[in-house]
């Protein structure tokens, strides 16, 4: 089956820009301390103000919580504490009436242990109906005392917790991929098939306009679950490799899901079936691999890791990019950058904190801005949030545990925004601060918002006018930018199409301009005519 695309022009998601909403710290709109719907819908307008396309956010179904929410009891329903059915709705009708797309998480590897078919498995037999939806093995050794494989949980620790048996006794061992509170499911079975279809269905029927596939890489391990052997985890760009990710019927799958996305029928303010959108979280670090997810017929975009994972450095920076732009165009898609998300160190403590980080971050927000393709942002990012310290007793990531507190894991990017004011919460909330989910730093009263609304050197304000000007100088649908700099990567520049060139100075030195160069925007203020160090300018060329 063919896959339709619009009827003209450039399909919307190839040069977007999506802003990530977590929504917990977003904003709380019911002053019980933790952000929720009804506080997005409120604060909405902030995005449109921004000028991003479409907005995609996080979990908001029920969980207990044991992982941010990644840890679903139930894949069709709202949280409590994040609102109602009509809450939800509310927030779609709000983002279509602001020009913007909605993207929600799909999140199809692992259930919560609280979800129904995981408590009917606890309370069935080994070998049940019930158990065979997910992965419950018998253990090695000569009592089953030891787990079933040699795999390791994301999260550190085995990848396999043992149960007891119906009638008392240790049992059998389940498979968890993440935390032992999210049970990985067993992609063969055609319950979990028919019910994830039931699932994309009905959010599609709730006016989405597309999902964000999480760890879509995970769902099918290898036939006999056999072990990883030594030092797995160790080589990561060989990830593709391990028996429980990047396996061969994935590809069938997406294939479906693709055509399900592309036919099922689309309710008012929804874009029509056709320009519905997948995005793979797909940790698969060989670009060619990769590319094989957004290959035509199945999904539409592909995180690029490889940028985030990038150090503050223009021969490897300039690497990323060639080889992104060359494996991901050898399918004809188009490289979804992502330089920040509610997984990793902010951008501005990962390029060494302070006034350099601030200073690096805004010239990387320049530099991924201009590059041909789709991208990702995650909220606090247009404010320059550097990482927060959350005090040990108030850490929440199952890192923090699971690593026998030795990595802090995820939580300093996810504390609540600041959006106004002088102190903790900055707006977030009308509780106090210390009845806030998280506690937010107490220097971030020259972040919010409302701080960096009228001063023209703010990052927010930065953001504002990189969005506008990629808008006017969309970059053209095949670009595949040819970059320029020197051997030693001291500086990289490319065009992004006729109407806008990017150079960034990774260097030391001043990098001076040609004499009809025109300045369209510069994360830092130049030199005269040249550019400073560790600074990104768009140019518009004299011809
Ligand atoms: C993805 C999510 C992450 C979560 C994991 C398990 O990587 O981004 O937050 O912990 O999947 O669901």
């Amino acid at each position: 089956m063919s896959t339709p695309e619009p009827e003209s022009g450039t399909p919307w998601w190839r040069d977007a820009v999506c802003y990530e909403v977590y929504p917990r710290s977003f904003a709380d709109g019911n002053g019980d301390g933790v952000g929720d719907l009804p506080g997005v819908t409120a604060r909405l307008d902030h995005l449109g103000r921004l000028g991003v396309d479409a907005v995609w956010i996080t979990p908001f179904y029920p969980s207990p919580l044991a992982d941010g929410g990644y840890d679903i009891a139930d894949h069709t329903a709202v949280a409590p504490d994040l609102g109602t059915e009509a809450d939800f709705d509310a927030f779609v009708a709000r983002a279509h009436d602001l020009g913007l797309r909605v993207l929600i998480d799909l999140v199809p590897n692992h259930t919560s242990d609280a979800h129904p078919w995981f408590r009917e498995a606890l309370a069935s037999a080994p070998g049940s109906a019930a158990r065979s939806r997910y992965l419950f093995r018998p253990g090695r050794g000569a009592n089953g005392e030891l787990p079933p494989n040699d795999w390791q949980s994301a999260f550190g620790g085995p990848a396999w917790t043992r149960v007891p048996a119906p009638g008392g006794g240790p049992g059998e061992w389940y498979l968890h991929l993440h935390a032992p509170e999210q049970p990985d499911l067993d992609w063969r079975h055609p319950e979990v098939v028919a019910d994830f279809e039931r699932i994309l269905r009905h959010w599609l029927d709730r006016g989405v306009d597309g999902f964000r596939v999480d760890v879509a890489h995970t769902l099918f391990k290898a036939p006999g679950l056999p072990d990883a052997g030594p030092g797995q985890h160790q080589d990561i760009l060989r990830n593709h490799l391990m028996p429980y990710y990047d396996q061969e019927e994935l590809h069938p799958l997406f294939r479906t899901w693709r055509r399900l996305l592309d036919t099922h029928p689309a309710p008012p303010g929804a874009v029509p079936p056709g320009q519905r959108v997948m995005v793979a979280e797909a940790a698969v670090f060989d670009p060619a691999r990769l590319a094989r997810y957004v290959s035509p017929g199945e999904m539409q975009q592909a995180f690029n890791f490889a940028f985030l994972e990038c150090p503050w450095d223009g021969t490897e920076m300039r690497g990323v990019v060639e080889r992104s732009v060359a494996s991901m165009r050898a399918v004809g898609a188009p490289v979804t950058w992502v330089a920040s998300s509610h997984d990793a160190i902010r951008p501005v403590t990962r390029y060494g904190g302070g006034a350099l980080g601030l200073r690096r971050a805004r010239a990387a927000a320049l530099l991924m801005l201009a590059l041909p393709g789709a991208a990702y942002l995650y909220q606090g990012e247009e404010l320059g949030l550097p990482q927060a310290h959350v005090p040990d007793d108030r850490l929440r990531d199952p890192l923090w545990e699971r690593s026998g507190h030795r990595e802090r894991g995820r939580d300093g990017c996810r504390v609540p925004l600041p959006w106004e004011g002088t102190a903790a919460p900055y707006g977030f909330s009308t509780a106090t601060a210390d009845d806030c989910w998280f506690p937010q730093p107490g220097d971030w009263a020259d972040l919010t918002v409302e701080a960096q609304e009228d001063d023209p050197a703010s990052m927010l304000a930065l953001y504002r006018s990189a969005l506008r000007l990629r808008h006017a100088a969309p970059a053209p649908a095949d670009a595949a930018p040819v970059t320029e700099g020197p051997a030693d990567g001291s500086w990289l520049a490319f065009d992004r199409g006729p109407g806008l060139r990017c150079l960034t100075n990774f260097g030391p030195d001043p990098v001076p301009l040609a004499a009809g160069d025109e300045i369209l925007l510069a994360s830092t203020p130049l030199e005269g005519r040249a550019v400073p160090a560790d600074t990104t300018v768009w140019l518009r060329r004299s011809s």
